[in-house]
């Protein structure tokens, strides 16, 4: 398993299948999905399944979202990081998504910030990614604050499936700018 980034207070490594558990307490929360397509998932086979497609995409396209661990406790705390997105959304596909998603029991402490603050250095540094780009919907307040906080900047808005999303990006070259 490896470890790919270390902040203050947490680990980002790949997902295994250990963390299935975490991943259904995650994901069978309802509120955890109210900005997700109201899809929570109802069994543990689920929640391994989503592990085997991230895990899958480690092999194929080389990156995939990561798990989250409080260094203090080891505990899995919900994942971070990029997801090579092939799917046609907003006109564009073949881009690299920053997201995160956490248990409920880990809002409001800042974690998200944290993780999506390391990626996206990580991510134009070590990756050496010429674009990142964020989705949000609108109405998901934190995500919204979180992408604009870390510098993102919001291109434009679209909808997909009746639902108004926010689309962010942000080129190597202005984040370099940014970074002086
Ligand atoms: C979105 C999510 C990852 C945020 O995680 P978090 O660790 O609580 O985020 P942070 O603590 O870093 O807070 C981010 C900012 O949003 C603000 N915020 C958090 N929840 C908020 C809310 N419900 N309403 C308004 N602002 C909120 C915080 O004050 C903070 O702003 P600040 O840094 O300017 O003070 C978490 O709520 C989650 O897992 N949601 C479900 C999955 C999801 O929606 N993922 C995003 C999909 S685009």
């Amino acid at each position: 398993m490896k470890i790919h980034l270390e902040t203050d207070r947490l680990l980002m490594r790949d997902l295994v299948d250990e963390d299935v558990h975490g991943m259904f307490a995650m994901d069978s929360d309802a509120e955890v999905h109210k900005f997700l397509g109201n899809k929570p998932i109802a069994t543990i086979a689920e929640a391994q399944k989503y592990i085997d497609s991230i895990k899958q995409q480690y092999i194929e396209k080389g990156i995939g979202r990561w798990a989250v661990v409080e260094k203090e406790t080891g505990s899995f705390m919900g994942w971070s990081g990029f997801k090579f997105n092939t799917d046609i959304l907003n006109g564009r596909s073949n881009y690299y998504d920053l997201g995160y998603r956490f248990i409920k029991k880990y809002w409001g402490k800042g974690y998200a910030t944290e993780t999506a603050i390391a990626s996206l250095h990580h991510g134009f540094t070590n990756l050496d990614y010429k674009e990142i780009v964020g989705i949000a919907e609108e109405a998901n307040t934190a995500s919204n604050i979180i992408l604009t906080n870390i510098g993102l900047i919001k291109r434009n808005e679209f909808f997909h499936e009746g639902i108004l999303l926010n689309f962010y990006s942000l080129s190597k070259e202005e984040w370099k700018k940014s970074e002086k």
